[in-house]
């Protein structure tokens, strides 16, 4: 949702703005821009369209400078357009901005600004920044940013160049991330860690009004009243491969094959091998302590999207292992229905990024009313990582393409080892019994290997349904999570119109829109409600719906009743949403490779959510 960019230093500022905003594309992508000093003024450049639309302008005038911000957009307050792109400026072009979030009362501030006489170009929230800057201007960008950001209500992440103080950027953050890096030749700002991988792994994170002073020669920072702060580099293992495509036609295509391996580094720092050969998990790998443990009377987790879903999965899990009741909330919709958050409730959020607005808001809540916070995300020191009681990472690697693969099998192992490490602290899994299950979690890595592998199937799929305009997913139990998220697939990468019903419900109504040939996947690897599903599956087919199956290896009852069976292999019930991801996934990528639509970056839609 809109990635950020700055340099200052001894290179020529164009080429590595340009590279750290294409590492950043996945954020936004309706129009992108920079503003470089040239030795007398800022030149700002800026093109609606894809970040390429941009490097044609560049490379047709080119700008010279060492010190530049820039930007890619995905718009909130104004279409996409050149003159809504970032940077916007004040009046004279003396100061240039760049930001990411929403500035919830610019109206006002607009109004304000204008009566003073500043005039506005853009239609955006953002540019009342620069004129807001220049008009409380003291002669010290440090002194005018403490006058001016309590000004500012909603989220932001600014990037700060002024002709005034030429090698040096500013920077600020509330509730949208920032993150900055040190190189031999320069000062590096960045939304997200991808953007500075290729020149350093130490990162520096702001906290929410932090102010940071960035200079070829080093980074000062500073509270919101001025005072200066120490801050210690976070060390990240992400290295530069992680965040490129590898020969993958698509960062999605190259997500899914290394979804085996995402499994695997996610539970391996978790368990170990102990007594009599027997799993178990690794002292201290689990942050809940057995007091608290049995102190949870209930759960509430919250997240958004793919996340969501493993919510939706993990309510059942936390319920069925640990005994302990559980709801799931959409993140967006939790704080405005005045929830109820009991004493002794464990919360938690699920967020990839750990920068969704909406989960972190969900998590502020819970905080607030002062019960115990977990978050389960894959990027350290993300502020959810930061602002929770516990955290549990996942160790996906960098997730780039904007549908969510490879992090929603890595979440969803977290949350199958928080519930048996729950359960065995309270007593309702024995040792030996988690042994038996830590060992099947253990084989889900070579069983996903053996899907990815399998990928012709989805594609040979896809080429045969290219022109469908809609579809159905139906399952039941655990199943009907599966169908929520391999919907989702489908519909945000290949714009096909899909449905996800639980299969019993289907005929209360939406029975209606099947007719000859509508595509109908059935997930049926709920081994109680295979007669269940055979009753559904046989409603859809009097209808004329062309049926794929998605059934574990061993299930020999569906096969004379559809037209196709997608088999994935033997694994308890509980572990199949896991598996049974990855031939939705690959399905909606070919889909969305058959009808030629831009994968990585789907329309509409940005990775990290940073606005409401
Ligand atoms: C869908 C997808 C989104 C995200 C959602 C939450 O493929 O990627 O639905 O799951 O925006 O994002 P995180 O997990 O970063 O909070």
């Amino acid at each position: 949702m809109c990635g950020i960019v700055g340099y200052t230093g001894s290179e020529q500022a164009t080429p590595i703005l340009m590279r750290g905003l294409s590492r950043l594309e996945y954020r936004g992508y309706d129009s992108a821009g920079i503003a470089v000093y040239n030795g007398s003024e800022l030149v700002v450049k800026k093109a609606k369209g894809k970040l390429s639309e941009l490097a044609g302008r560049i490379e047709a005038a080119p700008v010279a400078g060492c010190v530049g911000i820039g930007h890619t957009r995905w718009a909130t307050h104004g279409e996409p357009s050149d003159i809504n792109s970032h940077p916007h400026t004040d009046g004279d072009g003396a100061i240039a901005i760049v930001h990411n979030g929403i500035i919830e009362n610019y109206q006002e501030l607009k109004e304000a600004l204008i009566a003073r006489g500043c005039v506005f170009r853009s239609e955006t929230d953002t540019e009342v920044v620069p004129h807001l800057i220049r008009t409380y201007y003291t002669g010290s960008m440090l002194e005018t940013l403490i006058r001016v950001l309590p000004m500012l209500q909603g989220s932001f992440a600014l990037a700060i160049a002024s002709k005034d103080d030429p090698d040096t950027l500013y920077c600020t953050r509330k509730d949208s991330p920032l993150v900055l890096g040190k190189t031999d030749h320069g000062s590096l700002i960045a939304s997200d860690i991808p953007a500075l991988l290729e020149y350093t792994r130490d990162v520096y994170l702001l906290d929410d009004f932090d102010i940071a002073r960035v200079r070829p020669e080093g980074i000062s920072f500073y509270d919101c009243l001025g005072n200066e702060k120490t801050k210690e580099a976070m060390h990240v293992d992400w290295d530069v491969k992680a965040a490129e495509k590898g020969g993958y036609a698509h960062f999605m295509l190259k997500e899914i094959h290394e979804e085996p391996a995402a499994i695997h580094n996610t539970l391996a720092p978790l368990i170990e091998i102990g007594r009599a050969n027997k799993l178990r998990f690794r002292k201290d790998a689990m942050p809940i302590n057995e007091e608290d443990a049995n102190a949870i009377k209930n759960i509430i987790i919250s997240a958004c999207g793919t996340s969501y879903h493993v919510g939706m999965v993990s309510r059942f899990i936390f319920e069925k292992l640990a005994g302990i009741p559980t709801q799931v909330e959409i993140a967006s919709e939790f704080r405005y229905r005045d929830p109820i958050i009991q004493d002794n409730s464990l919360f938690i959020v699920i967020s990839q990024s750990g920068e969704t607005a909406d989960t972190i808001a969900a998590l502020r809540e819970a905080k607030n009313c002062g019960v115990k916070t977990l978050a389960i995300t894959n990027v350290v020191g993300s502020t959810v990582a930061r602002e929770a009681d516990y955290v549990i990472y996942t160790w996906a690697g960098p997730e780039i393409a904007v549908a969510s693969t490879k992090a929603f099998v890595s979440q969803q192992m977290v949350a199958y080892a928080l519930a048996a490490d729950l359960a065995v602290k309270r007593g309702k899994m024995t040792e030996d019994e988690l042994a038996d299950y830590l060992h099947e979690m253990d084989q889900l890595s070579a069983k996903a290997q053996i899907l990815v592998d399998s990928w012709e199937i989805q594609a040979h799929a896809a080429n045969h349904f290219r022109s469908i305009r809609n579809s159905f997913y139906i399952g039941r139990h655990l199943d009907a999570i599966s169908c929520m998220e391999a919907a989702l697939k489908l519909k945000e990468i290949s714009y096909v119109q899909t449905e996800a019903y639980p299969a019993g419900e289907l005929k209360h109504g939406t029975l209606s829109l099947v007719e000859d040939g509508t595509l109908v996947c059935a997930i049926a690897t709920q081994t109680d409600l295979i007669d269940k599903m055979i009753s559904n599956i046989k409603e859809v087919k009097v209808r004329g719906g062309y049926v794929i199956a998605f059934v574990k290896e061993s299930e020999t009852r569906i096969e004379s009743e559809v037209d196709e069976v997608w088999r994935i292999p033997e694994c308890p019930d509980i572990f199949t949403p896991i598996l049974v991801a990855i031939p939705g996934q690959l399905f909606g990528y070919y889909m969305a490779l058959e009808r030629g639509t831009d994968i990585d970056q789907p329309r509409n839609l940005a990775k990290s959510v940073t606005v409401e």
